[in-house]
């Protein structure tokens, strides 16, 4: 029997794409030491789909538990999300991020040799093009980083895009998420974060269940059409079906490419809001506040190349975003805590 391996597999977007590549017929294995996430999502991901996947509890980091996994079960190929994400953090502890997304990726990559998998599809994100010049931005606008996260994930495309000049019979997509929100229709996974929100998704929905008193809106000066900043939100499920298509690519090719995961649409940050509040009928109390330090005005992607190259593009709209986003944290206040 074949598997496919998800590092980091019990995360907000492991868990989704867990559960669509279960739905699809694959046999999952998800490998996670569960720093940002909890084995109730996976609970849930089984139930939801009517079948297991193998939960293993190891760092990527560890080789001699990564090698036993792949030396006990036949793995075809690896979707690697395992990281660190947040980004003030990583200006904190610069070395915890190069630890656990760098040399964790570099070691990974070691074991996958060691057992010839050679298939990987990458989480990278849009922050490796740093202050874009244009928007949108195609796949070879130039990359910068502005943050270590940034950094973290610049560094593993080029040690990603040096493998494969090495050694040309490895297949790796380097799938560049624009910014996932939403959460399954079931409202029974999505995203649980630690303490205070940065994302401005799970800060909302805080809001309208009580949680925090009021969003601050960063700034609303910026050059977009109402002032607040322009991102391309993407709805996970979207995203978790934007992997099982860079599974499917990998199976007949070779080499490196990367690939924006985005809608192509920007919406601001008021757009958000108030799509937020007519869609659910929930309030949401909102400050304008001062500039968050390293934001940009705006980004989204041209999502040209997932469609040619994957034959994917999304398919959800604004509203199923915030519908799914509500569902999730209204069904479930506190995350994953009480399960
Ligand atoms: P997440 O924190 O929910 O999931 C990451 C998972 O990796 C967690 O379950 C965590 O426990 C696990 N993990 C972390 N370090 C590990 C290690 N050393 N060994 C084993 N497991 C480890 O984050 P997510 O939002 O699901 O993001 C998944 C990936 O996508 C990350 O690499 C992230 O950088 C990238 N990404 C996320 C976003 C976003 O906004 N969510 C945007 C762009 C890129
Ligand atoms: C952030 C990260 C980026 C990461 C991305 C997806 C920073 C500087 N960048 O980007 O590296 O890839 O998340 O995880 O953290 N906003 C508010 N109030 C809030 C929160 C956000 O107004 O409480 C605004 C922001 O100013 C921005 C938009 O909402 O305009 C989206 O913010 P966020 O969800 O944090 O994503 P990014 O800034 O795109």
């Amino acid at each position: 029997m074949q598997y496919v391996m998800l590092t980091g597999g019990a995360g907000y977007i492991g868990s989704h794409t867990a559960l669509a590549l279960l739905r699809a017929g694959y046999q999952v294995i998800s490998f996670d030491n569960y720093s940002n996430s909890s084995t109730a999502a996976l609970q849930r991901v089984e139930q939801l789909a009517g079948t297991d996947l193998i939960r293993i509890s190891g760092d990527i980091r560890d080789e001699a538990a990564l090698s036993a996994v792949f030396r006990q079960y036949q793995v075809s190929a690896v979707v690697h999300f395992a990281g660190l994400k947040a980004v003030g953090e990583s200006v904190a502890m610069p070395l915890s991020y190069y630890d656990n997304n760098v040399a964790g990726t570099v070691t990974l990559c070691r074991v996958m040799r060691e057992f010839n998998v050679k298939k990987l599809v990458f989480s990278s994100s849009a922050t490796v093009y740093g202050d874009a010049k244009t928007v949108p931005i195609a796949e070879t606008a130039p990359r910068s980083a502005t943050n270590p996260y940034g950094q973290s994930k610049l560094m593993i495309e080029h040690i990603l895009q040096d493998l494969v000049n090495a050694e040309p019979d490895w297949g790796i997509t380097l799938l560049r998420y624009f910014n996932p929100v939403g959460a399954d229709s079931s409202g029974q996974i999505g995203e649980d974060p630690n303490g205070i929100p940065n994302n401005l998704m799970p800060f909302i929905s805080q809001v309208a269940v009580g949680k925090r008193d009021k969003l601050s809106i960063f700034g609303n000066d910026y050059p977009t059409p109402d002032g607040t900043g322009v991102r391309d939100y993407i709805h996970v499920v979207d995203l978790a079906a934007g992997h099982l298509k860079a599974l499917q690519y990998l199976e007949t090719n070779q080499g490196i490419e990367a690939i924006n995961l985005g809608t192509g649409t920007g919406y601001s940050v008021l757009d958000m809001v108030k799509a937020f509040s007519r869609v659910n009928n929930v309030e949401v109390p909102y400050q304008i506040a001062p500039r968050r330090p390293g934001d940009i005005a705006s980004c989204y992607a041209m999502p040209d190349k997932a469609r040619k190259l994957l034959g994917w593009q999304a398919e959800k709209t604004l509203d199923d975003m915030v519908r799914d986003s509500w569902r999730w944290q209204s069904q479930n206040p506190d995350g994953y805590t009480n399960s």
